[in-house]
């Protein structure tokens, strides 16, 4: 058997997320640029050798994959992907799960079911559809919502992710809120970390504390921190009035990194040991040396040695910019 993954901060490292695509159907504003750039089709891994990577992560001992994007649910083929990764449930990994825009759950909701995801997390910033249209450049609210319809009846919890955007949908906190107790949905809400360089005034314009919206919440009702992890970066609290749960993922005002779990994966190969930070191991090179993957898990286990203990994102300093020079939709968040 293998040894598990530890990084040098003693962290156990046994969570995977992999990004399966650059791309995305949507380019919302605080994630990508209006005209991206995306990779060459010719620099991705293929499905196959996203497959052994994973697997050789799954052999270090990683219980949780989380497959990304861009928007993972546009890559071609991506149910056979999942269907791969499936055989590896209760044989060492214990969730298969995904984040999506919700664009295309409609269509895949059953098969994603079928391969045992039980959970999906969807990004949703407003439920206004003209603001929807406005935040992604031309997303349909409409189809998202029957995307998130669609995996409730396939069985799938839904956790709604909702980036708060000061003067965007700070009139909606209450509304988002009452909608989620409604459907049974779990929120969380998201403060908007500089990532790729576009336009760095514009963002730190946009940035809402979560402090600062949890004390609105507070202003109505009676919030009650509760003391559950779940092994990701949001803290909860209870709503008493309703018993609905809140989460806050806050990376500028608290920082969660000491107890970080996860590493990054990308569509080429590329192994981010955190997200808010430029350093990667290259694990193409050798996944293409050879068919064993001896080497490949050598070079995760040397690339884990290089974890840093966090992130340095700052909304004190006076810029922001280039601080994570890549964008969010290349690591997947
Ligand atoms: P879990 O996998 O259950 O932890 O869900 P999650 O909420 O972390 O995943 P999701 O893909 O829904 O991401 C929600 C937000 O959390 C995104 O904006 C991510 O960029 C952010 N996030 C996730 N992990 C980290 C992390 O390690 N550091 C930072 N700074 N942000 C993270
Ligand atoms: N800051 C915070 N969250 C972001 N996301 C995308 N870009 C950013 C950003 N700059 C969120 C999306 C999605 C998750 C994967 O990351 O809304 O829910
Ligand atoms: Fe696409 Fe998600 Fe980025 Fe929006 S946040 S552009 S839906 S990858």
């Amino acid at each position: 058997a293998q040894l598990p993954l530890i990084d040098p901060f003693a962290r156990p490292i046994t969570y995977l997320r992999v990004s399966v695509t650059d791309r995305c159907d949507f380019r919302c504003t605080y994630c990508m640029a209006e005209h991206m750039q995306f990779l060459p089709k010719r620099d991705l891994l293929t499905l196959e050798e996203l497959d052994r990577l994973c697997s050789a992560f799954v052999a270090l001992g990683v219980r949780k994959l989380r497959v990304t994007g861009g928007e993972p649910l546009v890559r071609r083929n991506i149910m056979g992907f999942f269907r791969a990764m499936s055989r590896h449930l209760g044989h060492g990994l214990d969730e298969l799960t995904l984040t999506t825009n919700g664009s295309q759950l409609a269509r895949f909701a059953g098969e994603l079911a079928d391969c045992g995801v039980r959970r999906v997390n969807v990004s949703l910033d407003t439920l206004d559809a003209a603001k929807f249209a406005q935040i992604t450049r031309w997303g349909r609210l409409e189809q998202v919502l029957e995307g998130i319809e669609a995996a409730t009846r396939a069985g799938i919890r839904v956790k709604i992710n909702t980036v708060a955007l000061k003067g965007f949908n700070e009139a909606e906190l209450f509304s988002l809120l009452d909608w989620c107790a409604g459907q049974g949905h779990d929120l969380t809400f998201i403060e908007v970390m500089p990532m790729g360089d576009m336009g760095e005034e514009q963002r730190l314009d946009q940035y809402w504390a979560l402090s600062d919206l949890r004390a609105r919440l507070s202003e109505r009702l009676t919030l009650t921190p509760l003391a559950e992890r779940t092994g990701g970066p949001a803290r909860y609290v209870r709503v008493e009035e309703t018993g609905q749960k809140i989460g806050f993922i806050t990376p500028l005002t608290h920082n969660f990194c000491e107890s970080c779990n996860r590493v990054r994966l990308t569509c080429t190969g590329e192994l981010y040991m955190c997200l808010g930070q430029e350093d990667r191991a290259d694990l193409r090179a050798p996944l293409r040396a050879s068919d064993d993957d001896a080497p490949v898990r050598e070079a995760i286990r040397e690339a884990i040695t290089r974890k840093p203990k966090g992130h340095d994102f700052d909304y004190t300093r006076q810029h922001v910019a280039g601080q994570v020079g890549r964008f969010m939709s290349h690591t997947g968040g």
